[in-house]
């Protein structure tokens, strides 16, 4: 979705502002621009398309402000072009605002202005911001910084939706004013300097010391200091936080593509999101989590609450939660649990799933659950994102940021630490017999090590991938956890190579989808459970004799019953496998994207953080 960059400092404002939306690409945007303050104008430069285009724009390199805002559009409200880009300015072109986010009255307040003889050049709901600033600003006697704060928080409070914005103005030459709702901003501070950003990575070179940004906090900001104030305009203090994450993470490191990258560093991934919580013959701990038996044994029931590859991961993992906890687990997407009035109260634990923290309507399933009396509890990988000052409780995958639209890290991070939860819970619980948990626990910390091993095997996946990549229908087969596998891969193959794919249980084949299968349709298979095999190896005999081609992952002996390709992975606990498994899958995908020439990291349509419904 949609970027925000901003500088307040004593460099040249425009070269940083632009490599930080570089940085943001890979959010999905279709526009980007920058307002910058010149000697006694706000400039403003924007474009339909890729932001490197932004240096072909006459007058880009006279700018020489040390103060200002840029945008990468992901277009929401009117079609991608410049007119719609950010920065919007208001009828008078001193204020220049850019946005993240919706304005849900955006019509009542275009309507209101209109009536107060403003005018509109866009399509857009933010370009009512400006307008609203330039029209409060009017109404106020002072005209000092504590009332340019003022215009923009009485804007705020006009508006009904989302968002994160960065305000400058030809009237305030040597200050921003920046504020959030429901849509991430952080502050990076540097020496007399300041980095405003939506997303960490975009300012990772510049600083680590960030301000987090709570929901209608305003920050005033001149080069030397930045003023916090709370809803009301009352100052409030902020602690400053350092980011763990290093600017080359954020990096590619010699790989082609960052989704390569983020595959090889699983291993680390895992380890370092296993830390300190296992360590063999002790039981499982949390830093920063205590749930106690008491309220653990309250427990009817948890929901774990998701969208796309982080659902997969919840799916991937509800078994253990079932098996070890013996508490009924049951996994939702999150835009459809927000709206269907589910049966929970402080007898649920809602486990919630978010790589980037700043998933809608993840977020709003947190804020329904509270609002029902149950408990959260937040899995994500950045420090700070709004779901995580939203859950009763928070745990973090330490994947380091993830920047490939396409998920993997941060989803077999998931994995491994909603399996180490639901084993701690077991364990606080102490409801079984541990050798099977000790078995599981001794697995989780192989688990790097045997990604390793596949991650040495990557040509017979690159093989394959050349095979079958010119194909448009693909089907994913799985029982148990190797269907959640399947799911989870058909989604890496839709996103990245364009492939139509779907993902069926392998007993449901049968029950329709078999109707589709004919000569040159590719079938992929999981087998990763002993118990389970002898039923998906004559799953896959019914689409090899309708003419299918078959790819088979498994940990097992398997004799080779006229599958096109055998992938073998290392053997681990039943209940482990996805982390393993997905691997070849995610290999595939990637490699089918690269035969068809398309941009792996920045697939069509697609932006990395869905922070709008
Ligand atoms: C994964 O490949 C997808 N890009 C997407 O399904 C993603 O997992 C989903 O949007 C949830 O994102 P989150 O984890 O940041 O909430």
């Amino acid at each position: 979705m949609c970027g925000i960059v901003g500088y307040i400092g004593t460099k040249k404002a425009c070269p940083i502002l632009i490599n930080g939306l570089l940085r943001l690409e890979y959010r999905g945007y279709d526009s980007a621009g920058i307002s910058t303050i010149e000697d006694g104008y706000v400039s403003l430069m924007k474009n339909k398309g890729r932001v490197m285009n932004l240096y072909d724009l006459e007058g880009i390199d006279d700018l020489n402000g040390s103060i200002g805002i840029a945008h990468t559009r992901w277009a929401t409200h009117g079609k991608p072009c410049k007119e719609n880009s950010h920065p919007h300015m208001d009828n008078s072109n001193t204020f220049s605002v850019v946005h993240n986010g919706i304005i849900e009255n955006y019509n009542e307040l275009r309507d209101f202005l209109t009536k107060e003889g403003y005018s509109f050049r866009s399509q857009t709901d933010t370009e009512v911001i400006p307008n609203l600033i330039h029209y409060y600003i009017n109404q106020d006697t002072q005209k000092d910084t504590m009332a340019f704060l003022r215009a923009v928080q009485k804007t705020c409070n006009a508006m009904q939706g989302s968002f994160a914005i960065e305000v400058i103005s030809s009237l305030y030459p040597d200050n921003m004013i920046v504020v959030r709702k429901d849509s991430p901003l952080v502050i990076g501070k540097g020496k007399r300097e300041f980095y405003i950003c939506s997303d960490i990575p975009a300012i990772l070179s510049f600083t680590r010391d960030f301000y987090l940004l709570n929901d209608y906090e305003y920050v005033l900001l001149s080069r030397d200091e930045a003023k916090f104030y709370d809803k009301e305009l009352a100052p409030i203090t902020k602690e400053l936080k350092n980011i763990e994450w290093d600017a080359s993470s954020a990096d590619k490191d010699g790989f082609e593509d960052y989704m390569l990258k983020e595959i090889f560093e699983q291993p680390k991934s895992i380890r370092e999101t296993i830390g300190a919580k296992l360590k063999s013959n002790e039981a499982i701990a949390f830093e920063d989590l205590s749930l106690s038996k008491d309220y653990l044994t309250s427990l009817h029931k948890i929901y774990i609450i998701a969208c796309g590859t982080a659902m997969h991961a919840g799916l991937g993992t509800k078994a253990l939660f079932e098996k070890f906890c013996h508490i009924p687990t049951e996994v939702d997407i999150a835009s459809e649990f927000r709206y269907r009035d589910p049966l929970i109260d402080d007898k649920t634990l809602c486990i919630y799933i978010s790589q980037s923290g700043e998933t809608a309507d993840t977020i709003a399933a947190v804020k329904l659950a509270k609002s029902k009396g149950a408990k959260t509890l937040a899995v994500s990988n950045v420090i700070g994102s709004s779901i995580t000052r939203e859950a009763d409780y928070c745990i973090y995958t330490h994947a380091g940021p993830e920047i490939a639209v396409a998920s993997t890290k941060a989803y077999t991070a998931q994995l491994v630490l909603l399996s180490l939860l639901a084993l701690y819970m077991a364990e606080v619980l102490q409801e079984n017999s541990n050798s099977e948990i000790e078995n599981i626990k001794q697995e989780l910390l192989l688990l790097p090590t045997k990604i390793e091993e596949i991650l040495k095997n990557t040509k017979p996946v690159q093989d394959f991938a050349k095979k079958i990549y010119k194909e448009s229908d693909m089907f994913f087969l799985g029982r148990g956890v190797d269907y959640a596998v399947a799911l989870e891969g058909s989604l890496k193959l839709k996103e990245i190579s364009y492939i139509h794919s779907e993902a069926y249980a392998a007993g449901e084949l049968k029950h329709g989808p078999i109707a589709l299968i004919e000569n040159g349709v590719t079938v992929i298979s999981m087998i990763t459970n002993p118990d389970l095999a002898a039923k998906t190896i004559s799953n896959i005999q019914e689409v090899i004799t309708r003419g299918a081609k078959t790819m088979v992952v498994t940990n097992q002996e398997l004799e080779n019953k006229g599958f096109d390709f055998i992938y073998t992975i290392p053997k681990t606990h039943p209940m482990l496998s996805p982390v393993l498994s997905v691997v070849p899958l995610q290999l595939l995908s990637y490699y089918i994207s690269k035969e068809k020439g398309l941009d792996v990291d920045k697939p069509r349509n697609l932006a990395k953080s869905v922070t709008v419904e």
